[in-house]
């Protein structure tokens, strides 16, 4: 027999709460009073940031790994190292957290949205190389959600074109291409440690890469101009100091330890929810190419059709809440449709390129698509329980497409979608 859904008076799925994050124990209140009491509790003096840099990069299959204060200011310190001109075309994603293009501008460089894929929700490479023109100098692809961007084919494009490939990694700890490591498969990637991240110390980032020219120039720009072999107040760019602090290169290496076993079950609880939910008419999860041997799950995110399945999404989002499932239908517009784009009000940046500025030229049809009206993102914490709680998410859904009928005439009632 179909049951009530929660929202109209039924029993919730869920009265439980899902896994807590972030996770945390006696390994990390030990060594945060080892950090406390040893008084040593900047980068330039202690041991812990530079552990972490090490452990973090190998990890990534990266020899360099520059720790720093965010995954934003990560991006511009790494476009800064890159050379990337004044004014000059970066190509980003219009479906990602404001950062990836913000991070540009700070640069004093021009973002250039180029739509995503609507299944893998990264960016199409046809996409990026139609946006391309002789003003292009880099691309920024991210792994959203967790999952690797089509890389092979964005490193063949910026290959034939001498573009440099900025990987944002914010989402994608510990996710793999093949073999290969997220942050490994461009010039540099860039990651986040901010609080909800799969990896996290409250805040900060780190730089990987490969190249040790890079690798250097990151340095000295993380650490107010100075350089390997220079005196204290010697300074060669103008920058500030965008250094971790030891309190937090404790919580990392830590959290580190942690991440693999956790990694390990988000993926495998990801895609048990992504096979199971996808048998309901109108729910695609995120299509995972089978070179995307890894997904760090930062998102489970999914597609719902109202035309097949039979409730506007405002309406799905509430009645999964009111089931007990935390969820959201995440970013309600593209990037290049924000106030800040439309306006082009950059303060000092970009001056010389206003006449060339117009956001609401970018064409984005599927992110547009899936903001508007069709994405859903569960969040990472929930994927790190036992299969259990996986069956219980799918039972929400599974129990919403029950009671369509049901639900859809609330929604009308009540205006919802
Ligand atoms: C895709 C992406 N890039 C960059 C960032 C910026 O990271 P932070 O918040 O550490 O500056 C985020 C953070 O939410 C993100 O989701």
């Amino acid at each position: 027999m179909t049951q009530k859904l929660a929202l109209l008076g039924g029993e919730p799925v869920r009265t439980q709460p899902f896994s807590p994050w972030p996770v945390f124990g006696k390994m990390e209140e030990e060594r945060l009073l080892t950090v406390l009491r040893g008084g040593k509790w900047g980068k330039l003096n202690g041991a812990e940031v530079a552990g972490f840099e090490a452990r973090f990069a190998a990890a990534h299959g990266c020899r360099h790994g520059i720790g720093v204060v965010n995954g934003t200011v990560s991006l511009r310190i790494a476009l800064l190292a890159a050379g990337i001109q004044a004014e000059a075309e970066v190509i980003v994603p219009p479906y990602t957290f404001f950062s990836t293009a913000s991070a540009v501008v700070e640069s004093n460089a021009v973002p250039v949205f180029a739509d995503i894929d609507l299944d893998t929700f990264n960016l199409d490479p046809k996409a990026v190389e139609a946006a391309i023109t002789p003003r292009t100098q880099a691309i920024i692809p991210v792994h959203f959600a967790g999952q690797t961007a089509d890389m092979d084919a964005l490193m063949g494009i910026a290959q034939k074109r001498g573009l440099v490939v900025i990987e944002d990694a914010a989402h994608a700890h510990g996710a793999l291409l093949g073999n290969r490591p997220a942050g490994s498969l461009g010039h540099l990637g860039s990651f986040s440690f901010q609080s909800s991240k799969n990896l996290t110390a409250g805040e900060g980032g780190i730089i990987t890469t490969n190249d040790n020219a890079l690798a250097e120039a990151c340095r000295s720009i993380h650490n107010c101009g100075r350089i390997a072999g220079g005196v204290w107040y010697e300074h060669h760019a103008i920058s500030g100091n965008y250094r971790l602090g030891e309190f937090q290169g404790a919580i990392l290496n830590c959290q580190l330890d942690r991440l693999e076993e956790q990694t390990r079950t988000r993926d495998a609880n990801g895609q048990y929810l992504a096979r199971k939910i996808s048998q309901l008419p109108g729910i695609h999860p995120q299509k995972r190419p089978a070179a995307c041997t890894r997904h760090s799950y930062h998102l489970f995110m999914l597609r719902m059709e109202e035309a097949l399945f039979g409730v506007p999404r405002p309406a799905l989002l509430k009645a999964l809440q009111a089931e007990g499932i935390p969820c959201s239908g995440g970013y309600a517009f593209s990037l290049h449709q924000q106030p800040i784009f439309r306006n082009r009000a950059f303060g000092p940046y970009l001056a010389g390129a206003a006449n060339r500025l117009d956001f609401s030229q970018a064409h984005c049809p599927h992110s547009d698509l899936v903001c508007r009206e069709q994405c859903v993102w569960l969040e990472q914490s929930l994927f790190l329980g036992p299969r259990s709680d996986m069956d219980d998410l799918a039972r929400g859904f599974e129990k919403i497409f029950e009671n369509r009928e049901a639900l859809a005439a609330w929604s009308r009632q009540n205006q919802n979608g």
